[in-house]
């Protein structure tokens, strides 16, 4: 298996486990991740998460960079990556992602993704959402974006937190073409079955 590369963009909105979970799945599953955290996505890391979790998963990355580093090598159409994910995307960088701004460096890997037609899986946390972010997120889809809200299943009858997490990490992972062996298959009767 070839090791690929993503690019894991973390923004400010609830949510920022699913991020770490997905760097997690990423790295399992042999490929590198290339992680970027808006000063946004800082403050609601701060507020969700451990530190000590938050820096155990930083170390798996290839590289973390900082979001006004727009001279950082993703933001070249030269660097390949695979794939990009904003997880959580905040209706902020959403607003600015639909608009192509390339003003830091989260939004201009995101214009390379455009650009160069690589995967693009954006993960939107709001609720109730306005008519606005709806529209942005039609045309967002519409140029080939993957829009992959945040919203767990239950029909897997998740026991924790850490399932629910999963459920949105591995489904983020499989829009990216990564698929994670915990993501188990629907199976109409696997409810009878137990
Ligand atoms: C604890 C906390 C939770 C937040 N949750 C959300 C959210 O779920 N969705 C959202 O769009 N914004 C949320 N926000 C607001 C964004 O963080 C804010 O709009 C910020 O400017 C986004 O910046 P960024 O897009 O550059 O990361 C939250 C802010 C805080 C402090």
């Amino acid at each position: 298996m070839s090791t690929e590369r993503y690019v894991v963009a973390i923004t400010g909105a609830s949510g920022s486990e699913y991020a770490l979970r997905l760097i997690e799945i990423l790295v399992e599953a042999g490929h590198e991740a290339y992680v970027v955290i808006s000063a946004g996505g800082l403050v609601t890391l701060r507020h969700e998460v451990e530190p000590e979790r938050l820096h155990q998963v930083l170390a798996l990355a290839t590289e973390v960079f900082d979001d006004a580093d727009i001279g950082a090598s993703i933001a070249s159409g030269s660097f390949v990556f695979d794939g990009l994910a904003v997880v959580p995307c905040s209706m902020n960088s959403l607003a600015r992602l639909n608009a192509h701004m390339a003003d830091t460096l989260i939004t201009r890997a995101a214009m390379v993704a455009m650009k160069e037609r690589r995967r693009m899986v954006v993960v939107p946390r709001e609720m109730p959402m306005a008519t606005g972010t709806l529209e942005q997120m039609a045309r967002l889809s519409g140029l080939g974006v993957i829009i992959a809200p945040a919203s767990p299943g239950f029909y897997h009858r998740p026991q924790s937190m850490e399932e629910l997490v999963e459920f949105v990490a591995a489904k983020t992972a499989a829009c990216l073409g990564v698929r994670s062996w915990r993501l188990k298959a629907w199976k109409a009767n696997q409810l009878c079955d137990t």
